[in-house]
């Protein structure tokens, strides 16, 4: 495959595609290199900033995945951004942001790239069974910084595991970040609207509709080293995965890896 062009993000145009359909986001900036934007919005909020910040940068030398994985990517072949909300749910539901977030990127992708992508417990999202984005949300003092990484123009060469995908390697019908970006985080500003008024029961509902993981027979592995194999039965309300190991003893899982282990029946 060869080396797509990879222009730099014009932020002008990203904030004017942004102003024309949501105004939630009042401050975004790009950077061209830092460690990682998750890190630089938490230490932002600790300073007190407010929420609608968005920060994209075109390159990250250190950034950060779920598990305490890192978060690899040529510079400007993907999005690397992060925002800060500052959720008035009670803590417990922040959680279910990455889950809205994941929500809110399905859309984009299928709307603007014309690609159909699947989520796949907690919130990674998948085209054609492979790994296109991860996000990332934490919570930092009073504030939630979610971030997301997509792969946009990565080769197959490029791509950092054979899990992997990108848009480019997907066929997806633009790789324009700016178009992407303002998609996803209209549709952020929308699904975070609603959760706050409505809770996370339309995020969650919208994930199963677009699930890969639930009906399926999964192994799960927790961060204390435990494993699980069962069936994907649904996630509740604060988005904890529902998996039943066949003796009809329901699991429910807060955190862990999930590998899916065979093609939908
Ligand atoms: C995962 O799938 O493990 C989550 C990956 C999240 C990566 C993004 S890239 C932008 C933001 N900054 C980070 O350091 N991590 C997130």
């Amino acid at each position: 495959m060869d080396t797509p062009t990879r222009k730099p993000l014009d932020r002008h145009v990203l904030r004017s595609l942004l102003s024309e359909k949501s105004d939630f986001w009042t401050r975004v900036d790009v950077v061209g290199v830092t460690g990682s934007t998750n890190a630089d919005l938490a230490e932002a909020a600790r300073l007190g900033a407010e929420e609608g910040r968005v920060l994209l940068a075109e390159e990250q030398v250190s950034g950060r995945g779920r598990l305490d994985r890192r978060w690899e990517s040529p510079a400007r072949a993907g999005l690397m951004l992060s925002v800060l909300l500052r959720p008035t749910l009670p803590r417990e539901l922040w959680g279910t942001l990455g889950i809205a977030a994941a929500v809110a990127l399905e859309s984009a992708l299928r709307e603007v790239c014309g690609v159909q992508a699947k989520l796949k417990w907690p919130n990674d999202v998948l085209v054609d069974g492979k790994k296109v984005c991860g996000i990332l949300a934490q919570a930092e003092g009073g504030a939630v910084v979610v971030g997301a990484g997509l792969n946009v123009s990565l080769t197959a060469e490029e791509l950092p595991v054979p899990e992997a995908t990108s848009l480019l390697a997907a066929g997806a019908r633009t790789l324009d970040r700016e178009e992407i970006a303002a998609a996803f985080l209209t549709r952020f500003a929308a699904e975070y609207r609603t959760w706050q008024e409505q809770g996370p029961g339309p995020a969650v509902a919208r994930w199963e509709r677009n699930s890969d993981t639930l009906g399926r027979e999964v192994a799960v592995s927790f961060p204390n080293g435990r494993n699980l194999t069962g069936r994907a039965v649904g996630i509740d309300a604060d988005g904890r995965l529902r998996v039943d190991p066949g003796d009809g003893a329901v699991e429910t899982v807060a955190a862990g890896d999930v590998v899916h282990l065979r093609p939908r029946a």
